[in-house]
Order: structure tokens, then sequence, then C-alpha cells
């Protein structure tokens, strides 16, 4: 676990102190970083891929082999990022990786074995874009509890999501961004959504929490509802013209659509401990 890591820059101990200014350090300019990370303001700064190998940055996708997360790792490989994603199982990681092309590379990591992330993340270097969309969904109810599945969820993606931020904070510089995957069922509970409405609603404490504690580090979350081309939905026609029916917009999210909020969450040097809802006006209805 932890190795393959492709053309992303993997740095030693030794060469991680003297080429990465730890956020830890402030960001008061100057310094190592500055060498590292693109100026605040220019084109690169702002993740608008210049394609001539100027600007690479570093982007690893939790939950990266399917839905969202691939959708994403997609995007910012296709701008000229260097894109890792994460998957369960190594080999299957790397043969999504391959596919997708683009010089995306794989590596394995499960978030319910929290404990293993720092062994797994071990071989990346600097991190410029976090992007955490891992998840295993948990149909569960207050009725019908099933405690193992309630525990894997809720440590996926509340305590693993934060030791991965952990783990890699002395690789991130001031100009790191980091989105998190929430979702609209803190908001819109349905059968069978106890535990993903709970750990959304973590998610929305969280980002708040983490944008204060790592300034100047930016924090954000995204809030989907029903993502109609994921495998979580697609096969289910009845949902999502209910769900349809219940935006004001008539149309509901895309794994293209999330990924552009993605995208603008990760650049925008403005937009910092935001919980962004992506659902139509569903809320207003
Ligand atoms: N789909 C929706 O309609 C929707 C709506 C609102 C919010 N969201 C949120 O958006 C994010 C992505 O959802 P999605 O539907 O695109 O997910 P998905 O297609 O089910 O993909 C889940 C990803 O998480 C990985 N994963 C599963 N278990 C893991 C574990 N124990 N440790 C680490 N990684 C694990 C999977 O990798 P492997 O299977 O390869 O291991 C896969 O890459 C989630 O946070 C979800 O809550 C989704």
């Amino acid at each position: 676990m932890g190795a393959a890591v492709g053309g992303w820059p993997v740095l030693s101990a030794m060469a991680w102190g003297s080429r990465v200014q730890s956020v830890g350090r402030g960001a008061g300019g100057g310094g190592a970083a500055s060498r590292l990370c693109p100026k605040s303001g220019t084109v690169a700064a702002l993740g608008i891929g210049l394609g001539n190998g100027t600007t690479r940055m570093n982007a690893l996708i939790v939950g990266g082999t399917a839905g969202i997360g691939r959708a994403v790792a997609v995007a910012l490989a296709r701008r000229g990022e260097n894109v890792v994603i994460t998957g369960r199982n190594a080999e299957r990681t790397a043969g999504i990786a391959r596919e997708i092309g683009l010089g995306v590379t794989g590596l394995a990591l499960d978030l319910t074995r929290p404990l293993e992330v720092a062994a797994a993340l071990a071989g990346l270097g600097q991190v410029d874009h976090l992007v955490l969309a891992a998840i295993e969904r948990d149909q569960n109810s207050v009725r019908n509890y099933d405690v193992a599945r309630a525990l894997s969820l809720v440590t996926m993606k509340l305590v693993g999501y934060t030791e991965v931020v952990h783990t890699l904070l002395p690789r991130m510089t001031p100009a790191t961004s980091i989105v998190l995957l929430g979702g609209q069922a803190k908001n819109r509970p349905y059968p069978g959504s106890i535990t993903v409405s709970t750990v959304n609603g973590g998610v929305e404490s969280m980002v708040r929490a983490l944008a204060v504690e790592l300034a100047p580090i930016r924090v954000t979350a995204l809030h989907p509802g029903i993502v109609s081309d994921t495998d979580s939905w697609s096969g289910k026609p009845q949902v999502l013209d209910a769900a349809r029916a219940g935006t004001l917009t008539g149309r509901l999210a895309t794994t293209d659509d999330v990924a552009r909020a993605t995208l603008f969450l990760l650049d925008n040097p403005a937009i910092n401990g935001v919980n962004l809802d992506l659902e139509g006006g569903r809320l207003l209805k």
C-alpha cells in the first residue's frame, strides 16, 4: 500500500524538510513554499491548467475510482494536474487509473482503517488539491439498526476524512485547498439514510472546524442532492423522477455538474469554510 505514485513527486523526509514549507510556520510569504507554489493571483494559482508543463499541481482524490471522485479526477487531470486516485484495492485502483489515462495513478487506501492511513499515504509529496469523496453507502434505519455498517461509515467519513487531512498536513502549503463531499441527506433524510444523514451533517460542521484550524488553507464542502448518473441512483427511475419533480430547475445534478463545482471550490481563493448545496433549489420548493 502507498507505493504507486507515478508522476507525482515523492519526497523523502529529508527532501521534504528542505523543500516544502510547513503550513505550521505560517503563510507569511517568501520561504521555500513560494518557490514551489504558484503565486497568488496568477492564472496557475487559480488552478486553470496551462497545459504547457509550467505549473503542475498535485491532486489527491480519495474515493476516485468511481462516480463523483472519478469525474473530479478526470477533470483535474485534463487540465494538467498530477492526479492520484484512491480505492480500497491496489490492483483495481491502478487499473482504473490506467483506464482514465492522462498520467493518473492509483493508491490503495481504506478509510474504515484510519490507523493505516498514514502508512498508505507515506509515498506522496506536496499536496495542492485534496478531494475527499469516499463513501460506502449504508442503508440503515433506527428500527433495524446495523451497528457494524453504521460504525464503518461513521469511521470512514468522520474519522477517516480527518485522518487523511491530519496525515497530509505537513505536505500542504498555505495555498492548498481541500474539498469534502457531504450530501443533501443532511437536510432531507430518506428511508434508510440514518447514518448517511448523520455523517453528512458531521461533514458540515467538520468543514468549519477544519477551516478555522488550518487557516490559511481553505476547506469547503459540496452537498449535492441525488446525482442522477451515479451507480447509487441511475437504475432507480422512479426515485429520480420524484427527486426531479422536487427541484425548481426540473433537473438533477450530474457527476459533471459536481466535478465543475468541486473545481470552483478548489480554485476560488475567496471561498472558505463554506458548505455549498447543489440541488437545483430543492430546499426552496
Ligand atoms: N451519488 C450521489 O447521488 C451523491 C449525492 C450526494 C452526495 N454524494 C457524496 O459524494 C461522494 C461520492 O459519492 P459517489 O456516489 O460518487 O460514490 P461511489 O460511486 O460509490 O464511489 C465511492 C468511492 O469511495 C471508495 N470507497 C468505498 N469504500 C471505501 C473505504 N472504506 N475507504 C476508502 N475509500 C472507499 C470507492 O473505492 P473502491 O470501491 O474502489 O474501493 C469509490 O472510489 C460521497 O461522499 C457521497 O456521500 C453522492
